[in-house]
Formats: C-alpha cells, sequence, structure tokens
C-alpha cells in the first residue's frame, strides 16, 4: 500500500495506523523510551520518502465532525473535525449540514489535521481564516493543548507546528469557525471569470463547491490519475525592490503584493526559464502548472530531489530568485 500521493514506494522502520487517542499514547509512551524520529503522516499529498524512512510512521485515522457549539455574539458555528478525516469530505459535509466558508478549499487532497499544520490555501481562501482553534497532543508528556488561532502564529503555507514547535505536537482534531449563510468568495479572478462563464448569478454552496472543484482540475493533476504533492514549491515573497527590478526586466512577470513585500507566481518564473513540461528520469514538470513535478511513472525519490535542485538553481541562476519547497522531503 502506498500512502504518499506522489506514488512513489516507501518503507519505515515501523508504521501504526491511529484512529483512537488511547492507542496513540500507548504509541508515544513506548516511543519516549525508545525515541526515534518519529513523522506523522495524514493524507500523504504533501510528503516525498525519498528513502527508507529511519522512524516511526504514525498515520493518523481517527474520525468524527461534530457542531459543537455557536457564538452567541454573531451566530458563527463551531465545527469540530478529527485529523483523520479526509479534507474534502470534510468540506462537503459541512456544505451538505449548511455549515459555510470551506467551499473555496473543496477538493484539496489531504487530511484535515494537515490543513493548520501548512495552513493550505486555494482561490482566496487560506485555512487559517476558517480555523478557530487546534487541538494537539504533546509527544513528550501525552498531554492535550488547545491552541487558539492566533497561537497557532499562521503564515502562508506555514504555523508554528511547522516551525518552533515541529514534531512537538501531533494535531488531533481541529475546531472551525463557520457561518449558517453562505457568501460567495470570488477575489480569485480565475473564480469569478469561471462562474460568469457558467451562467450562475447566484451559486448555492454545493455549486461553488463543484465549480472550485472544476477550476482546480482544470490546472493540477488529479491524484488519482498522476502522482503529485500539488505546489512542489512555495511562491518566494521578494522585497519591493526586487519585484520592482524584475518586473522592468520581465513586464509579464505575475505578483501580489504581500505587506511590503511582493509574492511572485513561481509557475511563471519556472515556466519563462523553460521547465514546464520538461522532465528528468521518471519525474516531470507538469504541463499545465509548472509549479507541480509530476510522477511519470515508476518515478524515485532521487529523481525528484534532482528535477527540484535542478530547476531551483536554474531560477536562482536567472531571476536571483530562490525557491522554496512546499513538499516535505523525508
Ligand atoms: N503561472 C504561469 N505558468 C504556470 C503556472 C502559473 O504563468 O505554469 C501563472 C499564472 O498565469 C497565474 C499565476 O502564475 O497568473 C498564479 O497561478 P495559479 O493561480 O495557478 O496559482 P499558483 O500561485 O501557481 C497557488 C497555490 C495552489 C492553489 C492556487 C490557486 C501555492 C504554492 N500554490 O498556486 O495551491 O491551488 O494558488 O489558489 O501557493 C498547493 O499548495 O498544493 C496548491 C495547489
Amino acid at each position: 500500500m502506498i500512502y504518499t500521493t506522489f506514488g512513489i514506494p516507501a518503507t519505515a522502520d515501523s508504521y501504526h495506523a491511529v484512529a483512537d487517542r488511547d492507542q496513540l499514547l500507548t504509541l508515544l509512551q513506548q516511543h519516549r523510551t525508545t525515541a526515534p524520529p518519529l513523522f506523522i503522516l495524514g493524507g500523504g499529498s504533501n510528503v516525498i520518502f525519498s528513502s527508507h524512512y529511519h522512524g516511526t510512521v504514525i498515520h493518523l485515522e481517527n474520525k468524527g465532525i461534530h457542531l459543537i457549539g455557536h457564538d452567541p455574539e454573531n451566530g458563527d458555528l463551531l465545527v469540530q473535525a478529527a485529523a483523520g478525516e479526509n479534507w474534502d469530505s470534510f468540506v462537503r459535509h459541512c456544505i451538505d449540514n449548511h455549515w459555510h466558508g470551506a467551499e473555496n478549499l473543496a477538493a484539496i487532497p489531504g487530511t484535515v489535521g494537515a490543513a493548520p499544520v501548512q495552513n493550505v490555501g486555494a482561490y482566496g481562501t487560506e485555512a487559517k481564516d476558517i480555523i478557530h482553534s487546534v487541538l494537539a497532543i504533546d509527544t513528550v508528556t501525552g498531554q492535550e493543548r488547545t491552541f487558539t488561532n492566533d497561537e497557532c502564529r499562521f503564515g502562508y503555507r506555514d504555523s508554528i507546528f511547522k516551525n518552533q514547535l515541529k514534531g512537538r505536537y501531533i494535531v488531533w482534531a481541529v475546531t472551525f469557525r463557520l457561518h449558517p449563510r453562505f457568501t460567495p468568495d470570488l477575489r480569485y479572478k480565475g473564480l469569478a471569470d469561471a462562474l460568469e462563464a457558467s451562467g450562475l448569478n447566484n451559486p448555492t454552496a454545493r455549486q461553488m463547491a463543484d465549480l472550485v472543484t472544476t477550476v482546480r482540475w482544470n490546472k493540477l493533476p488529479r491524484p488519482e490519475e498522476t502522482g503529485s504533492a500539488g505546489s512542489f514549491f512555495k511562491n518566494p515573497v521578494v522585497p519591493a525592490a526586487q519585484y520592482l527590478q524584475l518586473k522592468q526586466q520581465y513586464p509579464g512577470l505575475v505578483a501580489h503584493p504581500a505587506g511590503d513585500n511582493y509574492k511572485l507566481a513561481a509557475g511563471w518564473l519556472i515556466e519563462q526559464a523553460g521547465w514546464k513540461g520538461r522532465s528528468l528520469g521518471h519525474c516531470g514538470v507538469y504541463h499545465k502548472q509548472a509549479l507541480v513535478l509530476v510522477n511519470l511513472g515508476g518515478c524515485t525519490g532521487s529523481e525528484v530531489v534532482a528535477l527540484a535542485d535542478a530547476i531551483t538553481a536554474d531560477i536562482q541562476s536567472k531571476f536571483g530568485v530562490t525557491l522554496e519547497k512546499e513538499a516535505i522531503i523525508l
């Protein structure tokens, strides 16, 4: 069984599918005495095991989605979902129950537990916009801790769980702040355009999630057809001065303001550098979206690393911009 969406076979010293908290606590207790490296696997949509993993893999499979409360001040709904829930199923479940706000995040591969770790985002919405709090388990003490949205220190594809507290906590459940009324979020131009083209004037939440799903699969490879880790790189954030200089040199450069800085479209840079559709061994740059590396069949972890390194070096030398991986390579 392969548990990552890139579809590269890999092994680990030990693997445990965990569906209940006592089982997790027992495992953590055993782990404390031997302390091998520990990796928490969700949907495996953002991770590549490049060789045998010398450590323990814990695959979270806990389930459950519940309305746990209302905010009396504004009527917001608090919905808690277990980390092991499939993300898209969670989004659909919310829509079915008229709990709104997650529609633009439909069809993102992965699990609920992974969403806060890297603050997943698409089409104008980020997980941080709808996360109320995160219930996590301390790998050292086994105790629970609730992190408020602020305490999660969310950033672009970033959180405290990837940085200061990396490896210390396991996200066990996430509480979302959702709304009883649906309002379409059309800040992402491609989505607004797709809505106009569809002829729907007043989309329902379900129609909106369907539209997001269509827009997504027009550009990105479907995990069940082609192995990938979604965006392989983050969009690099550069100082305004560097952006202005690049923009002068490359008038077509795609970028968005990010505070005092600019976030460049890495897909544009990679395409301009001539990588779109190219391959190295069995690993390729997706022909519709250059930010995505794909498994062309029988791809190995070292081929992914070699292609990613070659692209990174080329973008550095052509544009003076450093690409950072979004995908985790172990
Ligand atoms: N572009 C190109 N060539 C390419 C790809 C993109 O020129 O090959 C240009 C497009 O013209 C577009 C711009 O780059 O104007 C941005 O492209 P797109 O809207 O497709 O978004 P992205 O910045 O490449 C990000 C996220 C995606 C998310 C989309 C939509 C990151 C790293 N990626 O991609 O997230 O779905 O926006 O919101 O931020 C993921 O993280 O795995 C992921 C798929």
